[in-house]
This record gives structure tokens, C-alpha cells and sequence, in this order.
């Protein structure tokens, strides 16, 4: 495994666009280097391609390559330009990374360069370390992930938005879709966009009962600093009773994972102010749609696991770390969120370093060294100090 994720680096390096299908091919090469790590990850292969226990599972187990794929090949079918993921290194110089599938796009919805297509689709790999304390305690938080994204600049807006991703999340798996349960999904949009309720209730199969206005905070999406900003709506899967209490989102977003966020691209936002209240400069040159869909969340609720680290593309890593530490994974939480930790950190700062950063005392390669000096501490908690 530990060769495969080198040459997995190495693979990115490469600025080609080819880049992104040469790492899946290794990764899955990967998989057969280290005999003990690779019967594991088989063995765990089987397991969850066994019938569903847990009320939530799915019929049929998709890898997260296979959830990309299919991504891209929906959007491309929709006049989608499949553009290949950019650096984490953001070519923005007011961003540190690539934190959301937008970024690279950014100059095209605000007009400072024009677009070179009207629609177009991603999976951006990203690195957000924000919430960095909460990885390996939930189901969902990790400093490295996958944004599947499609964007259109100036051409379809709401409409079309929400009708693409319910027929991408509801179509089945034989007719190229997730097969997510229709029943298990809800939507949230923001408190004044009755227009977005409008197209979910004519277009959709969601009742007004699972339709959520949340304010500023939860639907309102932007990067936190000046530049394009809108109002959005999500998507979320409820997991079921087992896991927390009813009352969609609003009531519990541990039960209620949220999965894609459509946001309608309409408005400049100014620096400063809070997460529910900023302000607005004014309208964008024209309107956009940039959408963000979690594929590891997606993986993890199609993969019937319990969270992001127990996908296919991360779990050789936690069975690499249980193998050298001697200590079974599920057997001490505290021990788990270390498995997960080391697992989630050794993951982005190999894809940092294969984006060119380096371990500094400041700005990203502090990042790095940071996600490696807690990667090191969790490896000598669990008793691995060589
Ligand atoms: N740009 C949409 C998101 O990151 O959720």
C-alpha cells in the first residue's frame, strides 16, 4: 500500500489529464503490494458486498472510483466539458488551497476572464483544514477530499440544477444512477427562495414535508472571503432512527448527512462579517450554478460503512496502521480515532506534497507539516515509534 500511494504521488505530479485515471489504475494496483494489507482490504471487499444488515446499507456496494465515473459521464452527457481536477495549490492568491470544486472557476463567474464553456464538470481534490480537530471523531470530517462538481456560467440556473442532481441520485445503478432511496432524501434551501421550492416540488418526487428553509449560516454559500456567493440548496440522506433523532437536518446533520449542495451563484460578497450575516456587494455579471457533491460521503452511505475513513480508496491505511500497531480496528474508540486521524493526514499530505508543497514553518507547508507532526503523534500513541 505504502508503494502504491508513492507512486500515486508521483502520478500526480504529472500535468496531464490523463493524471487522474493513471491513479485509480495504481491505486488499485496498490492494492497488491503487501500481501497482509491486500487480503484485508478482499476480505473487507466481501464483507460489504454481503447482504445489508443496518437499515441503511445498500443493495449494492459501489467503489468511489466507480461513483467518479459515473459522475463525469452523467455531466459530459449533459453537454458537460469534463475539465481535470486542478492543484490543491489554489491559482488564487487570496486562497491557500483548493478548497471547494469552484476555485479554479472562480475568474469565470465573476467575469474577470471569460469562460471558456458554458458548462462544465470536475472532480476537484481538495484540502480544507478548518475543522482538522474533528477528524476521526465524526462520520464526515476530513482534511483531504474529493468534490464532484458541475458548473454552468451564465447558461442553466436553478431549474436545471435541481433536476440533474435528482435524476444523478435517484436513477438506478443499472440506468447509470446512485440509487439513492427517494424516500430517505431531503432537501433544505434558504428562508426566502420560493423558487427553488417551486422546481423541487414540480420536478421531483420530494413531498413539502421534507423541503427545509434554513437562514445565512446553513444556505448561503461562498469561501468565506469576497467573491461569488449565493444562495444554495442541499441534499441530504437520512441514515435512519439508529442514528440520531427525527426531524430532518435542521434537527440533526449526523443522522442527516448532507451530500450535494447546489448553489445559485448570483452575488459578489464583500470580506469580512459573520457566517449569517455579510455583505452583499451586488450581483454577478451573470447568473451561475456551482454545485459540490461529497464523494467520500457518498462512497461511505453507498459502501453501507460507518464513515469517510472506512471507504475503499482509505481503509487499506487504517488496516496498514492496525497491522504495524498490533491493535484491531473497532476494538478501543480512542484507538480508532487515531487509526482514522493518521489515516485522513498521511492521505493529504500526499497529495499535498505530490501538488508540490513542502513541510515550512509557514502558510502551506506549515499546513503540512502540522497534518505529519500529528500523523507521527497518533502513531506513537498507538505504539508504533519506529
Ligand atoms: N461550492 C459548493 C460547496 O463547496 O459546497
Amino acid at each position: 500500500a505504502g508503494i502504491g500511494l508513492g507512486a500515486f504521488a508521483v502520478v500526480q505530479l504529472r500535468d496531464n489529464p490523463k493524471a487522474q485515471q493513471a491513479v485509480d489504475e495504481i491505486y488499485e494496483a496498490a492494492k497488491d503490494f503487501g500481501a497482509a494489507v491486500a487480503d484485508g482490504y478482499r476480505e473487507r471487499e466481501e464483507e460489504l458486498n454481503k447482504p445489508a444488515k443496518r437499515p441503511t446499507t445498500p443493495k449494492k456496494w459501489m467503489k468511489t472510483a466507480e461513483i467518479k465515473r459515473r459522475w463525469l459521464e452523467f455531466f459530459e452527457k449533459k453537454n458537460h466539458t469534463v475539465v481535470p481536477s486542478a492543484s490543491l495549490v489554489s491559482q488564487d492568491p487570496t486562497l491557500m488551497f483548493t478548497v471547494a470544486g469552484m476555485v479554479p472557476f472562480i475568474p469565470y463567474m465573476t467575469g474577470l476572464l471569460p469562460a471558456p464553456y458554458e458548462r462544465a464538470t470536475s472532480v476537484q481534490k481538495c484540502v480544507r483544514t478548518l475543522d482538522i480537530e474533528e477528524v476521526g471523531k465524526t462520520t464526515r470530517h476530513g482534511t483531504f477530499f474529493q468534490m464532484n462538481g458541475n458548473f454552468s456560467f451564465g447558461d442553466y440556473f436553478k431549474k436545471e440544477a435541481i433536476s440533474f442532481a435528482w435524476e444523478l441520485l435517484t436513477n438506478s445503478v443499472e440506468d447509470g444512477g446512485y440509487g439513492f432511496d427517494k424516500d430517505k432524501l431531503w432537501v433544505t434551501v434558504y428562508k426566502d427562495d420560493e423558487e427553488s421550492i417551486q422546481y423541487w416540488l414540480e420536478q421531483t418526487d420530494i413531498p413539502k414535508e421534507r423541503i427545509q428553509k434554513r437562514g445565512m449560516a446553513d444556505n448561503y454559500w461562498s469561501t468565506g472571503q469576497r467573491g461569488p456567493a449565493g444562495p444554495c440548496s442541499e441534499i441530504y440522506f437520512d441514515r435512519g432512527p439508529a442514528y440520531g433523532i427525527e426531524g430532518g437536518p435542521e434537527a440533526d446533520e449526523d443522522r442527516y448527512i448532507e451530500i450535494w449542495n447546489l448553489v445559485f451563484m448570483q452575488y459578489e460578497r464583500a470580506d469580512g462579517g459573520t457566517k449569517d450575516h455579510f455583505e452583499i456587494l451586488g450581483e454577478l455579471p451573470k447568473k451561475n450554478i456551482d454545485t459540490g457533491m461529497g464523494l467520500e460521503r457518498v462512497a461511505f452511505l453507498l459502501q453501507g460503512v460507518e464513515n469517510i475513513y472506512e471507504i475503499d480508496q482509505v481503509k487499506p491505511l487504517i488496516d496498514l496502521v492496525s497491522q504495524l500497531s498490533n491493535k484491531e480496528y473497532g476494538a478501543n474508540e480512542q484507538d480508532d480515532v487515531r487509526m482514522r486521524v493518521i489515516a485522513d493526514h498521511i492521505r493529504s499530505s500526499l497529495m499535498l506534497m505530490s501538488d508540490g508543497v513542502t513541510p515550512s514553518n509557514e502558510g502551506r507547508g506549515y499546513v503540512l507539516r502540522r497534518l505529519l507532526r500529528r500523523s507521527v503523534r497518533a502513531l506513537r500513541l498507538l505504539g508504533i515509534d519506529k
